[in-house]
Order: C-alpha cells, then structure tokens, then sequence
C-alpha cells in the first residue's frame, strides 16, 4: 500500500504489491468463513462518498461494525470536500477524530492530497481512475468458482475505465491473462497498460488489448463487463451509447466464451445497454456472489491494516 510517513493507505490496486495482492486474497477466504476480529474495537472509520452507493457504502458500514468499529457516513453536501473547505483540512481536521478514512470521490488527486495530509490511512471506495475493493473481491470470486486466478483468461468487455484498470492491474499480479476489447478512444489508459503489463511479465499474464468483444471471448474463463458511463460522465451518455454499440454482453457472446465462463458484473448494471436484459440471472452470472465478496474483502482490507496494532 501507498506509504505516506508510516501510514499505509490503499489509493489503487498498485499500492500492493503482487504477493500483497495475494496475501490479502487469502486473507479474505478466511475471513469469510471466520469470526471476524475486532481489530476497530473502540475505532471510527469515516466513510466520506462525493458520489451515490449501495454496494461499497453497505459493505464498508456492515465490515467496520462487524470487525468492532463505528462507521461514520458523511455525504457530499455534509464534508464539502474542496467547496467548504480545502481537501488539505479536510485530511487534517478528520484524521484527529477517525481512525481511518474510506473514500469515493470523482478525481484520484482528492485521494491523492487526503492521503498526503492525511494521519490515518486512506482507502480509495472508487474514484475516476480506480476501484481496488472491487477488484479484489471480483478476484476472489474467481478463485471461489475456478479454484485458481493463476492462468485465468479474463475476458473484459467494454470501457477501459476504473473498474477495468483496477481489474487488470490486480489480475495480472496473480498472472490471471487479461484481454480488453474498447472501442476506439475508450481503451485502458496507457499508464495502466503499462502497469498491468509490469505486473504480467512478472507473473507470466498475458495482457491483450483489441476492438473486437468476439476476439477477446474467445477461449476466456470470465466474461466481465461494466457501464458504459460511469458516474460522472453523464454528459456523455448518449455519445457514449453510439459509441459501445455492439460492446453489449449477451448470451451469445457468452456462449461463444463456452459453458464453464463466468459472467461478471461490478454492478449496478443497464440491461439494454451494456448487458443483455437476464444477464444477471445467466446460468453463468456470480454477480451476487461477487456483491457480496465486497464485504469480504473489505474485512480483510481493514483487518490487516489495523492488524498490527490491534
Ligand atoms: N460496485 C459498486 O461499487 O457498487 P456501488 O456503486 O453501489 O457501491
Ligand atoms: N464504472 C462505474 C462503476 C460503479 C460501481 C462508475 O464509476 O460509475
């Protein structure tokens, strides 16, 4: 995780190093079947979201209450993060009263400044650039179902945004293959290209990038889609939806990827966008497995970062 003078923070799925990846995927599988520790005893973890939930805001409240803390949730309107006041305060004024800060907000330079004014670590509930609790627990979804995310093919469907960055980054540290179809001027932006490929020829993952949803398929083990816009870009939407027409997953992209594929969702999802309406009741679907892991992964995210001091 990302060091700022002692304090480990988890800005992008890059703060850990691929055997951190994989330590913490670990650690997941058996917080799940295990009483959680009560590493927040007495603790308050502030949950500061600029945008809209369900998922991350339950997870993250439900994991902190379970492992013995106090979530604290502050809405957009309530912090004002760099409207009220300067993101700098902001870090310095609640790292004095919480233990930790969970964030989502629309720039990763907002986790950038919190986290440098930070004295309690931060931890990134998605930004624009970034999603590193959630592709952990896609991570661990697949190692559930396939048994294994080594030699994995993954099969990503559509915009090269926060979800497929930190997906990619986090399944070539394990040497999970990753094959991304975009259409042109929506493609994974070259830094994470370049991170993902670092991590891949570490790891013997194979990094694919192309335009055709038929190509990437082919032969993959996880058909994984998101969004066409994400939240944020709404101005965008309809250039967007001309844009991805034909990126839509549907059974017979499933099909063409064969009966063991998993299909992945981050959700929430657009049926008649980018997926098929009953995509997520597909035989293949884990997308509510996937939600849930969330909250696995999440535990263990805070678990071994108070660990130590517990
Ligand atoms: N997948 C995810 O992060 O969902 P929410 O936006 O509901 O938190
Ligand atoms: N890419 C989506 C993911 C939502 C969980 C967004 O940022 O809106």
């Amino acid at each position: 995780m990302t060091m700022t003078t002692g304090i480990r923070h988890l800005l992008s799925v890059a703060d850990l190093s691929p055997a951190e990846v994989e330590a913490m995927l670990r650690r997941a599988a058996e917080l799940k079947v295990a009483p959680a520790p009560q590493v927040l005893s007495g603790r308050t973890v502030a949950l500061v979201f600029e945008k809209p939930s369900l998922r991350t805001r339950v997870s993250f409240d439900v994991a902190i209450h379970q492992l013995g803390g106090h979530a604290l949730y502050l809405g957009r309107d309530e912090v004002g993060m760099g409207v009220r006041e300067p993101v700098s305060d902001t870090a310095r004024i609640l790292s004095r009263y919480v233990d930790a800060i969970v964030v989502r907000t629309f720039a990763q330079a907002t986790l950038e400044t919190l986290a440098r004014y930070s004295s309690v670590p931060v931890i990134n509930a998605l930004s624009d650039a970034e999603h590193p609790c959630q592709a952990l627990a896609d991570l661990l979804t697949i190692q559930e179902h396939k048994g294994r995310i080594n030699g994995v093919n993954v099969a990503y469907i559509g915009d090269g945004n926060n979800c497929a960055v930190s997906l990619g980054i986090a399944a070539a540290s394990i040497g999970a293959h990753f094959s991304i179809a975009s259409p042109a001027g929506y493609e994974l932006p070259d830094a994470a290209v370049e991170e993902t490929r670092r991590r891949g020829a570490l790891t013997g993952a194979q990094v694919t990038l192309t335009d055709s949803p038929q190509q990437a398929v082919a032969g993959a083990d996880v058909v994984y889609t998101d969004v066409w816009t994400s939240m944020g870009q709404e101005a965008e939407s309809e250039l967007r939806r001309q844009a991805f027409r034909g990126f839509r997953v549907d059974a017979d992209l499933m099909a063409l990827a064969g009966d063991g594929a998993l299909f992945m969702h981050p959700l929430p999802a657009h049926p008649g966008e980018e997926i098929a309406e009953g995509m997520l009741e597909h035989p293949q679907s884990v997308v509510f497995v996937q939600a849930e892991n969330r909250l696995h992964v999440q535990r263990a995210i805070l678990a071994e970062l108070f660990a130590a001091e517990a």
